[in-house]
């Protein structure tokens, strides 16, 4: 089955919703998703597999800065690269909308995602100690820079 990329519409807000809350230990309201969805300073990709969403990210956009603050792939579909993928095309998106570095934090011991962040390019810029709850933990802050 192919994973094909677009933005976020009401219609992906329930699955959205319920993928977030089965892998997140915080997880966002449905309300945070829509106001990023209909924001023009935010957007939200989407992978789809039949049209139908098997994960997102999240970016804030203050051009010529992003941040990602949010993105998750369905447990059933990790380890495919569509993590790998869903990144690719949204960095595609925020270059064609004149962004040049992208911020993000992340636990200090989630190594998936590390080194997802790590392969598309991003770089540690410093820590913040206690940055997390439920359970507390560091953040380790990266940077891409796009150019
Ligand atoms: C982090 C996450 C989005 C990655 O999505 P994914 O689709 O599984 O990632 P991909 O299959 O594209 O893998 C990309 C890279 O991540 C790394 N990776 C993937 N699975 C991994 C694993 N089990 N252990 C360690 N690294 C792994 C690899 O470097 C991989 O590249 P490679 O396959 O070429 O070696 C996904 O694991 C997830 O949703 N996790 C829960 C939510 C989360 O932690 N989000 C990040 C919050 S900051």
């Amino acid at each position: 089955m192919s994973i094909e990329f677009r933005f976020a519409n009401d219609r992906d807000l329930d699955t959205i919703v319920e993928i977030e809350s089965s892998s997140m230990s915080c997880p966002w309201s449905r309300d945070s998703y829509k106001e990023a969805m209909d924001s023009d300073h935010a957007f939200i990709m989407v992978a789809t597999e039949s049209d139908s969403c098997v994960g997102f990210a999240v970016f804030y956009l203050t051009v010529p800065e992003s941040e990602l603050p949010d993105i998750v792939v369905a447990e059933s579909h990790r380890g495919k690269g569509i993590g790998k993928a869903l990144l690719d095309a949204s960095l595609r998106e925020l270059t064609s909308r004149g962004v040049d570095t992208v911020f993000l934090e992340v636990r200090v011991s989630n190594e998936r995602a590390k080194a997802l962040y790590e392969k598309v390019g991003f770089e540690e810029i410093g820590r913040r100690k206690y940055f997390y709850s439920d359970p507390v933990e560091d953040a380790i802050c990266m940077r891409l820079e796009m150019n």
